[in-house]
């Protein structure tokens, strides 16, 4: 056998060198590299040297029937937390959940867990990070002390292998949060790659085993990324993330892949003083006070998974006085407004070089669609002429760098949303789409024909000329 060396371990991507550097080469972080014992994984060592035997089973795939087909499901009783999962918990099953610290994993967790145990299933937390008086006292805030959830302090994953272990199987576990865990089979310190690689491995073990659903807590990175265990992704069923802005009460629980249901399928929730509330109709909460009258604004009809979702884009055109303009974008690609800037002055004969854009999206959410350029467009040109656009309609297209208008996925689902909501009309792309008579719907082919469209409307009051805000008419 080989002579066992040290290794130096990345802690932010889990990269291994056979000696210190100072910053990683794969994920370029500066200080990341720490020495750790080797053969961490948790069956390495005198299982590895023992001669192989073939004593793996094997099974016929058309043998599966019945029951097998489907995964057995146990529904959390939250119905936003379901729907990102694909349906409830798979029994047996692994998810990790990130989010920024302070967004809300505990308290969602808690509510799945004090909702599961209400309908009589074992539901085990364990909280690495707060001792049960403090979890106690959180479940008393949200009303749920009265539940009979099994709630546990520890941090050492034999122990509490060895707690669950003991009568009936829990249905979930919650392990709050993954980074303080710890297992003997390894001497690196807790929150090392090595040592939260090791404990996710038993944890897994315990959950393929077991039959109990096994809920990871990891804390995420400044730049997003779930923090140490990149590794752990790749071992886990499903990773969701917990995404919000501090500054808003909205949170989104977003699925970023899953071996048992759908990905990009998104809960909504909104923080309140009694927990988070599951935010069954998210468009009207997003379009929620809205002004109307104002140049600049569009609605855009998007798509989170296979759920519409309408939201409120903000732009603002302003002259600069800065010799390079401004460009500040939040919760859209910034990237993807270069482009839309660009294929307006190219193709759209609209000039923008000289003025600063400020672009938002509504709500704190973050949107990803190129769906969502026409929708830009129009509350970029909006706000550059000083007209607001009509209050009823909305926007979706994507546009290309020839000025074109393409088509995008799933209209009849846009446009379905959009006329739940009460609007009259839509600017899409060329399709076969057809919307109920109630909702109107223009087929655009080019950025040019959406451009005249918006001068033909003019500023909403009097015509002052470029970047007067109708809002202000009546000081002046
Ligand atoms: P928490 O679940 O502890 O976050 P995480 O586990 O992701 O670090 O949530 C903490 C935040 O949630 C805290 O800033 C206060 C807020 N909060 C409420 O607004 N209402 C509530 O009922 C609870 C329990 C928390
Ligand atoms: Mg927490």
């Amino acid at each position: 056998m080989a002579k066992l060396q040290q290794t130096f371990v990345c802690q932010s991507c889990g990269a291994v060198y056979n000696r210190w550097r100072g910053r990683c080469e794969a994920c370029n972080g500066w200080n990341t590299i720490v020495e750790e014992t080797p053969g961490g994984g948790v069956q390495a060592g005198p299982a590895a040297t023992r001669p192989s035997r073939a004593r793996g089973r094997v099974f016929p795939l058309e043998g599966l029937t019945g029951e097998a087909k489907q995964a057995p499901r146990i529904p959390s009783g939250i119905a936003e937390l379901d729907r990102v999962t694909g349906g409830g918990f798979v029994r047996g099953s692994v998810i990790l959940l990130g989010g920024d610290p302070g967004i809300g994993k505990s308290t969602l967790l808690m509510q799945a867990s004090a909702a599961m145990a209400g309908t009589g299933q074992r539901v085990a937390y364990i909280s690495g990070e707060e001792a049960v008086g403090q979890v106690r006292l959180r479940a008393e805030r949200l009303g749920l002390a009265d539940r009979p959830v099994e709630l546990a302090a520890e941090t050492n994953v034999e122990d509490i292998v060895e707690t669950l272990s003991q009568g009936r199987p829990p249905a979930l576990a919650i392990i709050d949060s993954i980074q303080t865990m710890w297992t003997e089979t390894v001497d690196s310190a807790p929150g090392t790659v090595t040592q939260v690689r090791s404990s996710a491995q038993s944890l897994i073990r315990f959950a393929k085993t077991t039959g109990t659903a096994v809920i990871l807590v990891g804390h995420v990175t400044k730049d997003g990324q779930i923090a140490g265990p990149r590794v752990v992704e790749h071992m886990v069923d499903a990773v969701a993330s917990f995404e919000g802005d501090q500054g808003h009460h909205f949170r989104i629980l977003r699925a970023v892949k899953n071996r048992f249901g759908p990905t990009d399928e998104i809960g909504v929730f909104e923080m309140t003083d009694g927990g988070l509330a599951e935010v069954p109709n998210p468009s009207a909460l997003f379009l929620a006070g809205r002004d109307h009258q104002a140049a600049g604004t569009a609605v855009f009809a998007g798509m989170e998974g296979t759920r519409p979702l309408l939201v409120e884009i903000q732009a603002l055109v302003a002259p600069s006085a800065l010799g390079m303009p401004r460009r500040a974008v939040v919760g859209w690609d910034p990237n993807r407004l270069s482009m839309v800037l660009a294929v307006l002055e190219a193709h759209g004969g609209i000039r923008l070089s000289g003025h600063d854009v400020y672009l938002n999206v509504a709500g704190g959410l973050r949107i990803s669609e190129p769906a969502a350029d026409l929708a830009v467009a129009a509350a970029l040109v909006s706000s550059l002429s000083g007209a607001a656009l009509p209050a009823e309609t909305v926007y979706f297209g994507e546009i290309g760098l020839s000025g074109a208008i393409r088509p995008v996925a799933q209209a009849s689902a846009r446009l379905k949303e959009a006329q739940k909501l009460g609007f009259a009309k839509a600017l899409m792309p060329q399709g076969r789409e057809t919307a109920d008579r109630a909702l109107a719907t223009e087929s655009l082919r080019h950025i040019a024909d959406m451009v005249a469209g918006i001068a033909a409307n003019g500023p909403k009051r009097g015509g002052r000329g470029r970047n007067h805000n109708p809002r202000y008419e009546e000081a002046d």
